[in-house]
């Protein structure tokens, strides 16, 4: 999008909101499709399309979608929803979205994460203030202070929060443990070393099981971070992105020596296998462990598994008490071509019973924080407890933490150390590639 025509375009995309407030939207209480007959009666359609990005292709996710979607067509019957959602782990979906909106030709709404990559998408101009549009949709309580704050910048909020992930969750497959006769009851892990020492006893005790299932670039990076939460704790790991803490200190030495013990314990196709496929090995009885985000349950539960019976889970080992989250959170494009209707899906992510369909599906917390979860499943209200209990911590990998550019070149550098045999001068040369991607600049 050119620069100069930004400020008019933000000036005709406001007046076409407002030219569409007609008929007024619903409060934010009001479940969506449930509006009394009478109203909608007299309520003129909104009709045309709606273009909305994700990477939410398959498995749960693509549920969430299609549950938030049910919501959307009975509210909205007329508008043609084309879900441009495109395979990738989180990762590569971003490099996709980035040449839309690079050659001028965004989508109406996408998903971002809250935090660092929100920041990167206000700072280039690529979302639109929607701070109106929480006024009009009575979202000024609806989600905690915090996670407002990732969305906004000098007091303008560009984003709705939509759904939270705890990213540091450690899975075990209950039949593994016990062929291997490990305790199958519970997975607290205080620390890496103690996690590295039952994994040996998994790989000499049961040699044709993968003890730790591992995924591709991202999902190493997504390892990768539980570890550092692990070895630096809550507050340094922040620190490591807020300049506080050390990229070339000792402890990120640790993390990163724990990080090659832990690829030793992992099945070599790594590289090959987004999350779903590695976790397929878990749920197979294939692997042992996994360390991926929550949104992992369904796709087990899928499988038939049973939590507590046949599968378990625990905070990542050594981050007790630490919720290392992700924010999905989707905003109004800049230059989107169908304001209005765009702003009708932003209505239906941010209410209630858009953000209930969104996570129950999907194995996510609604991002509001008014909704009764007692509905939802035993992991989700365990998730939602920590959230609100647990020192929170940004995910590095899902963009709370680090911009779109510096995930990237960390995705590099691990890429580039998984490569190597891991030795000493690799962890070395890693560490400092590290460090280099946070202090350039
Ligand atoms: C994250 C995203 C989640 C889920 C996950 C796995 O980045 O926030 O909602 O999509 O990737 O694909």
């Amino acid at each position: 999008m050119r620069r100069g025509a930004i400020w008019l375009t933000a000036v005709a995309l406001l007046a076409a909101l407002c030219s569409c407030t007609e008929p007024s939207p619903d409060t934010p209480q009001e479940v969506a499709g449930t509006s009394s007959p009478a109203a909608s009666e007299t309520q003129p359609a909104l009709a045309g399309e709606v273009e909305v990005f994700s990477w939410w292709t398959a498995g749960a996710q693509a549920r969430g979608l299609e549950a938030l979607l049910g919501v959307f067509k009975e509210k909205y019957p007329q508008v043609n929803f084309v879900n441009s959602a495109v395979t990738s782990g989180g990762g590569t979906g971003q490099d996709l979205l980035a040449q839309r909106l690079e050659n001028g030709q965004p989508p109406d709404s996408f998903q971002l994460h809250a935090g660092a990559e929100a920041a990167d998408y206000i700072a280039a101009k690529q979302v639109t203030d929607i701070t109106l549009l929480y006024e009009e949709f009575g979202l000024e309580e609806a989600f905690p202070a915090e996670l407002r704050k990732l969305v906004t910048v000098d007091d303008k909020a560009y984003a709705i929060p939509t759904d939270v992930h705890r990213a540091n969750v450690l899975w075990a497959n209950v039949k593994l443990l016990q062929a291997a006769g490990l305790p199958a009851d519970k997975i607290e892990f205080a620390d890496i070393d103690s996690f590295l020492s039952v994994l040996a006893q998994i790989r000499e005790r049961t040699p044709t099981v993968t003890p730790l299932a591992v995924g591709n670039t991202w999902c190493q990076v997504h390892l990768f971070e539980t570890v550092l939460l692990a070895d630096l704790g809550a507050a340094k790991y922040r620190g490591l992105f807020e300049g506080t803490a050390d990229w070339n200190g000792p402890e990120v030495a640790a993390a990163i020596g724990h990080f090659a013990a832990l690829l030793g314990y992992a099945n070599t196709d790594r590289d090959l296998l987004d999350w779903e496929p590695a976790a397929q090995l878990l749920a197979d009885g294939r692997a042992a462990f996994n360390i991926m985000g929550d949104w992992m349950p369904e796709l087990l539960d899928s499988k038939g598994m049973v939590a507590g019976t046949d599968y378990l889970w625990a905070p990542a080992p050594g981050t007790l008490g630490a919720f290392d989250f992700v924010a999905d959170s989707f905003p109004l494009a800049e230059g989107a071509p169908h304001p209005a209707t765009a702003k009708a899906w932003l209505e239906v992510v941010a209410s209630a019973a858009g953000q209930v369909a969104l996570s129950k599906a999907k194995g996510s917390i609604p991002a509001r924080s008014d909704i009764d979860l007692s509905e939802f499943s035993a992991y989700q209200q365990a998730s939602a407890y920590s959230y609100s209990h647990d020192e929170l911590v940004g995910s590095l990998q899902h963009g709370a933490m680090a911009g779109i550019a510096q995930v990237d070149a960390v995705g590099q550098a691990v890429a580039k150390f998984a490569a190597t045999p891991m030795g000493a001068a690799d962890q070395g040369t890693f560490q400092a590639d590290l460090a280099a991607v946070f202090t350039a600049g």
